[in-house]
């Protein structure tokens, strides 16, 4: 044996004799590392049916499942990094009473991309295994699907229904020993055993069930995904238009990014924290996926993480100079003492980039690239930036607003010009612009004290009557759309501060929708319609009613603007200023107050 062979086999034993820590690198089955072209995560609906990728996907899961809890890459273990139980994973040491994961926070998007590709890796390591398990005539087929394995995303703003089969307890799938019928890891996730007192505080109502529960009957233990499922479906369209205009309008990565970010966020409320608490909301509803230190347990958490990945990757495809800029993180984390400015540098606690300890920030976690996937909106390999910001805008604007009126769509009647147009309309010099479409957007902005209430809640809007029977609010037909606050008591004392967080919510999906139609869309007559028809109402996740006068730090006011020019091809719509429609909420209780200003 030549000298540098044993020399170098002696370094790396001795380096491996160092290696102390879990090195998340990402997979490399079927890149090419000279062109950069590497697998696609899938959408949910074409993944399900791709044969061996999916047998394997569900074999993988339900074998991590498996592994016992008490291992470091247990699906219990890695769930629990982002809540529930508050202990060190792969020798972080913490001591805040909260997960890791970040929340409010710069680091929201970067924190999550290692965590899935930890995930990613589990399941691929796995895949590699039972694919070679299989008999000779299927070997090569699973071991080919097990090279480019990557896991699938749920596009909620596409089809906002829970992907099937998730909410089936059993599946089948093609198993190395033939066709079998099987209990579903994507259904829930069993403890075992149940956690303790000191992993899950008794005092939580939800720590006491033994299995991850989606819209809870809190009596009898039972997951209601058909509840999940028509809140999803009243919430769609508002969800696709928020999804699409987040993307189009916000070139800024720090009001892009999370809810918490209060400098100059203008009257762009909305974020892509905002969207994913949404989704964690409506499939929650009181259950695991609504409680952050609670919600990677679901199954369904991944799935829905992946697209939040998914919509970052497009993101920083479209605005490649934009990333994370300093912020005071109010809330904190497990490592992050609450009021600490996280910048580009701060360590992703516990993610290790190596086997020495190194951790991830959020500029070793930039690029899908640095981890062996993609998405299909974002092939990056080939072309320039400018090219590749152009075909994802493509993508973007086929995807989500194929006819370039999203948002404005099904407007009853063309904008009528009014001679006696006062006041902090939107844009006022463009209705007499050549370019003008005489289309207006409207939204509902929101800000609120995260700790309100001290518990998670929804605030839901309508237009129109408000049905007596609050059980039915998540879903009426009057309803426009639900803002979802995720509060749960994190660092220690957060219950004293005030940490405001910022949402946004259409209107023109639900304005199209009204009988009888508004004369037009222009402000005077939307103003005076909202005056009339707009109301909202608190509840917890509970279903029970709550006082909106009780809810600190609440301020709900409409803002529109006239679309310039519609979206097409590779192109955004181009809008004039925002304005307020004072009236629209002044007077009402969590509206704007007389004479305030914004
Ligand atoms: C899980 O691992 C722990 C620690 O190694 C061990 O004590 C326990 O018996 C294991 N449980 C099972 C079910 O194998
Ligand atoms: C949306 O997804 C659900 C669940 O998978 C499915 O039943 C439904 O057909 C889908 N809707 C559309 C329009 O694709
Ligand atoms: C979780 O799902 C399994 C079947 O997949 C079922 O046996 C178990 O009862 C479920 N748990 C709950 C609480 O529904
Ligand atoms: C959870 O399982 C334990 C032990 O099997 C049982 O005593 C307890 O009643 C179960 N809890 C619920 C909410 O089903
Ligand atoms: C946060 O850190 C950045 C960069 O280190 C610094 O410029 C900024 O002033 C800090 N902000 C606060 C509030 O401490
Ligand atoms: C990027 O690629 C496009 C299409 O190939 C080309 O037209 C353009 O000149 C390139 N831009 C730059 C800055 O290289
Ligand atoms: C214009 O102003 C007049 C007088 O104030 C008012 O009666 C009328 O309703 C206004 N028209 C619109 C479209 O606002
Ligand atoms: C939280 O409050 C308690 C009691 O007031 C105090 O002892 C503790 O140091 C505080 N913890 C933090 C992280 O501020
Ligand atoms: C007209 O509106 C545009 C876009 O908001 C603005 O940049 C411009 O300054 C405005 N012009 C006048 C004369 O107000």
């Amino acid at each position: 044996m030549p000298f540098f062979d044993l020399l170098s086999i002696l370094i790396a034993l001795y380096l491996a004799s160092l290696a102390s820590s879990y090195a998340i690198t990402g997979v490399p089955g079927g890149v090419n590392t000279i062109t950069g072209q590497r697998p696609f995560r899938q959408e949910f609906s074409t993944f399900k049916n791709s044969g061996p990728p999916f047998d394997l996907y569900i074999l993988s899961l339900q074998q991590l499942q498996q592994q016992n809890q008490s291992a470091l890459l247990s699906f219990y273990q890695v769930a629990g990094i982002h809540g529930h139980p508050y202990i060190a994973w792969d020798g972080v040491q913490g001591g805040y009473q909260a997960g890791y994961c970040t929340h409010g926070s710069i680091l929201f998007p970067s924190w999550h991309r290692p965590y899935m590709v930890l995930y990613e890796q589990l399941l691929w390591n796995n895949a590699q295994r039972i694919a070679a398990t299989y008999p000779a005539a299927q070997r090569s087929t699973y071991q080919a699907a097990a090279t480019s394995f990557r896991v699938p995303y749920w596009d909620w703003a596409i089809n906002a229904t829970m992907p099937d089969p998730v909410n089936d307890p059993m599946i089948t799938i093609n198993t190395p020993r033939g066709t079998l019928s099987m209990v579903n890891p994507l259904y829930n996730y069993t403890f075992h055993p149940h956690p303790s007192a000191t992993d899950f505080p008794p005092t939580d109502t939800i720590a006491q069930y033994n299995s991850t529960l989606r819209y809870p009957n809190f009596a009898t233990g039972e997951s209601q995904p058909s509840l999940a499922n028509a809140q999803l479906q009243a919430n769609a369209e508002a969800i696709q238009v928020l999804t699409y205009q987040l993307i189009a309008d916000q070139s800024n990565y720090a009001p892009f990014s999370n809810s918490g970010y209060t400098d100059a966020r203008g009257d762009a409320y909305n974020s892509l924290e905002n969207m994913h608490n949404a989704i964690h909301a409506f499939v929650g509803g009181g259950g695991h996926m609504s409680i952050i230190p609670y919600a990677g347990f679901d199954p369904i958490f991944w799935l829905h993480h992946a697209n939040v990945d998914r919509l970052l990757a497009i993101w920083q495809a479209i605005y490649p100079n934009s990333y994370t800029t300093p912020e005071v993180n109010a809330e904190g984390t497990f490592t992050i003492a609450p009021g600490s400015n996280d910048t580009i540098s701060s360590p992703l606690t516990p993610f290790h980039s190596d086997g020495y300890g190194t951790l991830y920030t959020s500029t070793t976690a930039r690029y899908t690239r640095y981890f062996g996937y993609t998405y299909p909106e974002v092939v990056d390999w080939g072309v320039n930036a400018t090219q590749l910001s152009s075909n994802v805008r493509t993508a973007l604007n086929n995807l989500y607003n194929p006819t370039g009126s999203i948002s404005t769509r099904s407007v009853p009647h063309k904008y009528k010009r009014h001679s006696n147009i006062t006041g902090p309309y939107p844009h006022p010099n463009a209705t007499t612009s050549k370019s003008s479409t005489g289309e207006y957007q409207y939204f509902v902005n929101i800000r609120v004290d995260r700790s309100a209430l001290h518990r998670p809640f929804f605030i839901h809007f309508f237009l129109g009557p408000v049905p007596p029977n609050p059980i039915t609010w998540s879903h009426a037909p009057t309803l426009i759309a639900s803002h979802s606050i995720l509060y749960y008591p994190i660092a220690t004392n957060t219950t004293t501060t005030t940490s405001p967080t910022y949402g946004q919510l259409p209107l023109n999906h639900a304005l199209a929708r009204l009988k009888p139609s508004p004369p037009d869309t222009a402000p005077p007559t939307v103003e005076e319609v909202l005056k009339n028809e707009l109301s909202w109402r608190v509840q917890d996740f509970e279903s029970r009613h709550v006082e909106t006068g009780g809810v600190r730090g609440l301020k709900i006011f409409v803002v529109g603007r006239e679309v310039l020019q519609r979206a097409g091809g590779d192109r955004f719509a181009v809008y004039g200023g925002w304005g307020v429609l004072r009236g629209a909420t002044e007077g009402k209780v969590g509206g704007v107050g007389e004479g305030e200003g914004m």
